[in-house]
């Protein structure tokens, strides 16, 4: 099985003004594109791995041979998490919706408080990164990943992400990280974090003991 950019369920002008359609174009065509083809050369010769998920890959970085370790967890990596960052991208995005609401409030007091902590996180991600909301243990928690490193490979569950590295933003914002930020939370697509919470604690059970994990 060769890995393949995914679909886009929106258009490269759908997010304009906030993100706009030349960085979408080269970040998808290009950027993304790259990361595929890499992780596509990495597993030339590796048969028994070609078939597996990505995020199961991802999961589990001891398993994959020393030599092409390196290029699955930066490769594979963003290919998964810009898989997923585009899902969270919406025309026309919105506030919370449904128990991911819930969730935030009684987790940070209030979406204001949320959106400060993830914010903080995003911009203070030194150099190029991710920052993140993830499902640990069953509880939510904010945090950063450096370059391509996925939370999967931490054993934590993405529910929402954002892309901080510079391609996402130099063509519009140039060195403005704050300006984009302050954006892309009018682009955010809150049923889907919705559905991935949901799905999140369908694996954690009272205790907050991981089951099986599956996105
Ligand atoms: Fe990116």
């Amino acid at each position: 099985m060769k890995h393949e950019l995914p679909k886009l369920n929106i258009e490269y002008d759908d997010l304009e003004p906030y993100i706009d359609k030349e960085t979408m174009e080269v970040h998808y065509t290009k950027h993304h594109q790259a990361y595929v083809d890499k992780l596509n050369a990495a597993l030339e010769g590796h048969e028994d791995l070609k078939n597996i998920k990505i995020s199961d890959l991802l999961r589990d970085l001891n398993k994959i041979p020393e030599d092409i370790r390196n290029a699955i967890k930066n490769n594979g990596g963003g290919h998964w998490n810009h898989s997923f960052f585009w899902l969270l991208l919406k025309k026309n995005g919105a506030d919370p919706v449904g128990e991911i609401s819930e969730a935030i409030k009684n987790k940070f007091r209030t979406f204001d408080n949320f959106k400060e902590e993830f914010t903080n996180a995003a911009l203070t991600r030194f150099g190029s990164g991710w920052a993140w909301l993830v499902m640990n243990n069953g509880e939510l928690e904010i945090m950063g990943t450096a370059n391509q490193d996925c939370p999967l490979s931490e054993g934590k569950i993405p529910i929402l992400t954002l892309d901080v590295w510079e391609h996402s933003y130099y063509i519009k914002y140039l060195w403005n990280r704050a300006e984009y930020i302050k954006n892309w939370w009018k682009v955010v697509n809150w049923e889907k974090i919705n559905e991935n919470y949901k799905k999140a604690i369908k694996y954690f059970d009272k205790e907050g003991i991981s089951k099986k994990l599956r996105i």
